[in-house]
């Protein structure tokens, strides 16, 4: 990022964070991006997701744990589909704001709801989406058949989150044990969550990997974020450390089969 120093932070920002792979977010004020950050790049995480996961105009989507609603507005902008944005922590009221400056007031519809007590009918969605947030709550055996039901038959379930590729065992490596603590135990790979929601019956897995170049994705994000003051040292030594051996981005997509 040497290249970069001299130039303005929003200059500097587009920069770092104009990746081919992401082509739809590189379109998008970054400043805005890094301003209203929750975790790692959301936009990166939603159009990892849309590289595999199908949608269509006017379908109804609940992006689950849509933290400062970028995601939402990302989604009604690009694929113009409705999306209801749910979040815990954040106030609707100020994602409503961000909702009506992005121009989509008519396609995102905020709403403060625990993802384990939704405000929705049955079979209302074609499709839900989880982007970094998922993990907070979905691991609970019985969170996946609560959740299905709000879907429609043959509806889609997809969500990208923190996520190491297997397993590290009780031996873990240095750099890992370092940082670790219970948030990561939530950081698990594409065999679990394929197994997790497999075994329910209700859904088949479509794709379970690993978003390809997550974790250099990951550490790019974390060095711009440094560039105004918001990166995180711990989780950029560790992922210096990995390599890409263990840390990335688990993407699940699924569709309900009952
Ligand atoms: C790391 S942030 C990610 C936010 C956003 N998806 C993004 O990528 O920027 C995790 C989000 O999950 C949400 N969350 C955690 N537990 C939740 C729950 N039980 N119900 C709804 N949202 C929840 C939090 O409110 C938070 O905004």
């Amino acid at each position: 990022m040497s290249d970069t120093k001299d130039l303005g932070t929003e200059e500097q920002l587009r920069r770092v964070l104009t990746v081919e792979r992401y082509p739809r977010s590189s379109t998008y004020d970054q400043l805005w991006v890094v301003d209203n950050l929750m975790g790692p790049h959301p936009l990166w995480a939603a159009e990892a997701l849309t590289q595999v996961m199908l949608l269509r105009p006017g379908m109804r989507v609940l992006d689950l744990g849509c933290g400062t609603a970028l995601t939402s507005i990302f989604l009604a902008r690009e694929y113009d589909v409705q999306v209801w944005a749910v979040d815990l922590w954040v106030e609707p009221t100020e994602n409503w704001e961000r909702i009506q400056q992005a121009g989509v007031a008519g396609r995102v519809h905020p709403v403060h709801a625990d993802a384990r007590t939704l405000p929705f009918a049955d079979g209302f969605f074609d499709a839900i989406v989880s982007l970094d947030a998922y993990h907070y709550f979905g691991t609970d055996a019985l969170y996946l058949p609560y959740c299905v039901e709000f879907l429609r038959p043959g509806g889609s379930l997809g969500i990208v989150a923190p996520g190491l590729r297997r397993d590290p065992g009780p031996d873990l490596p240095a750099y890992l044990a370092e940082r670790w603590g219970p948030d990561m135990c939530t950081w698990l790979g594409p065999d679990w969550w394929r197994r997790h929601w497999e075994r329910t019956g209700l859904v088949e897995v479509d794709v379970a990997d690993m978003v390809p170049g997550g974790w250099e994705d990951w550490l790019r994000w974390l060095d711009a974020c440094e560039l105004v003051g918001r990166g995180h040292e711990p989780d950029a030594r560790m992922l210096r450390a990995d390599g890409g051996d263990l840390l990335g981005f688990t993407r699940v997509l699924a569709h309900r089969v009952r």
